[in-house]
C-alpha cells in the first residue's frame, strides 16, 4: 500500500520566480520568506517521497474563463509550464504519476466528484513555484498529479466540499496497491486581495486562526461559506481552498513540523506549513 507522508502547504506568488530568477533569495525582503524553506528541504531530504499529489489553482493558463472546471485531474505522461506573462523563466517539465492519475481519476468518480481528466494539461505559477521552493536545483525527483480546484471564477466549490475532495484523494491513495511515499501539496493564499476596494487587504489573526486549525481541528474552516471566508481572507485568499483539500488528504495521524508566515510577498500574506502524517 502506498503511504502518505505528510503535507507541505504554502503561498505561489509569480514574483517569487523573478527572485528565484535575480537570485536575491538573501536581500532582506526576500530572506524571511525564503529562509521558511530550509526545514521542509531537509524533511524532503530524509523523507524521499516518490510522488507529490498537488492541489491549486490555474489562474488562466490552463483554464480560461470560457471554461472553467470546478475540480480537474491531471492523467497525463508529462505537465509543461509557459509564459503567463510575469516575466519569469519557465521551469523544466514534470513527469506524471500517470498510474496514480488513473487510480485517482477512478477512485473520485467512484466517490462522485466527477472532475474533468485531463490528458494534456499546462500547470502554471500556482504548481511550478512551490515545487521550485521545495527543489530548488528543479531537477524534481518526484512524478507529479495535478489537481486544480477553481478558486478564481464565481461560483465556487464550498470549503466542506475542497475538504472532502482530499479526503476523498487521501483513502484513494492509501488503497493504492504501490509502495510509493505520496506527498501532498497545496498552494496560494494565505489573505490576500489583488483588486477593487480592498486591493492589499491582509488578514492576520484569521490566517493565524487557519494554520492552528489545520493540525488537530481542520474541519474549523469549513464551518465558513465562501463568501464569509473572501470577507475574512480576501478574493484570492480563498485559495486556501488548497490547503483544505491537501489537509483533508492526510489520513493518519497528524503532528505539525514546521511553519513561517511572513509580511507581505507581494500582496500577500505568505504562508508555509509542514504536516507530518503518520
Ligand atoms: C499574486 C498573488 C497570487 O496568488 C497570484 O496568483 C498572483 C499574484 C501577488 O500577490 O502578486
Ligand atoms: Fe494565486
Amino acid at each position: 500500500m502506498a503511504t502518505i507522508v505528510g503535507s507541505v502547504t504554502t503561498s505561489h506568488v509569480p514574483a517569487i520566480g523573478g527572485a528565484i530568477a535575480r537570485k536575491v533569495q538573501q536581500e532582506p525582503y526576500w530572506k524571511p520568506f525564503f529562509d521558511g524553506f530550509g526545514p521542509v528541504r531537509q524533511w524532503l531530504a530524509d523523507v524521499r517521497p516518490d510522488t507529490v499529489v498537488l492541489f491549486y489553482n490555474d489562474h488562466g493558463l490552463n483554464f480560461f474563463l470560457d471554461k472553467m472546471p470546478t475540480f480537474a485531474i491531471g492523467a497525463a505522461p508529462e505537465y509543461r509550464n509557459a509564459d503567463e506573462g510575469w516575466g519569469i523563466p519557465q521551469v523544466p517539465p514534470f513527469r506524471g504519476d500517470e498510474e496514480l492519475s488513473w487510480h485517482l481519476v477512478e477512485a473520485l468518480v467512484a466517490d462522485e466528484f466527477d472532475p474533468v481528466v485531463c490528458q494534456e494539461m499546462l500547470v502554471d505559477h500556482a504548481f511550478t513555484l512551490p515545487m521550485a521552493l521545495l527543489w530548488p536545483d528543479q531537477q524534481w525527483p518526484v512524478k507529479v498529479v495535478p489537481i486544480c480546484i477553481n478558486t478564481v471564477l464565481f461560483p465556487l466549490p464550498s470549503a466542506a466540499r475542497c475538504y472532502r475532495l482530499g479526503q476523498s484523494v487521501g483513502r484513494a491513495v492509501q488503497r493504492w496497491q504501490s509502495d510509493a511515499k505520496v506527498l501532498v501539496l497545496g498552494t496560494g493564499g494565505l489573505s490576500h486581495q489583488l483588486e477593487g476596494e480592498r486591493a492589499g487587504y491582509i488578514n492576520k489573526e484569521f490566517d493565524r486562526k487557519f494554520m492552528d486549525s489545520l493540525t488537530r481541528d481542520p474541519v474549523w474552516a469549513t464551518q465558513f461559506s465562501i463568501n464569509e471566508l473572501v470577507k475574512q481572507v480576501g478574493t484570492q485568499g480563498i485559495e486556501l481552498l488548497n490547503w483544505l483539500a491537501a489537509r483533508g488528504a492526510l489520513t493518519g495521524s497528524v503532528r505539525e513540523r514546521h511553519r513561517n508566515y511572513h509580511i507581505p510577498i507581494s500582496n500577500t500574506a505568505s504562508g508555509l506549513m509542514l504536516l507530518e502524517n503518520r
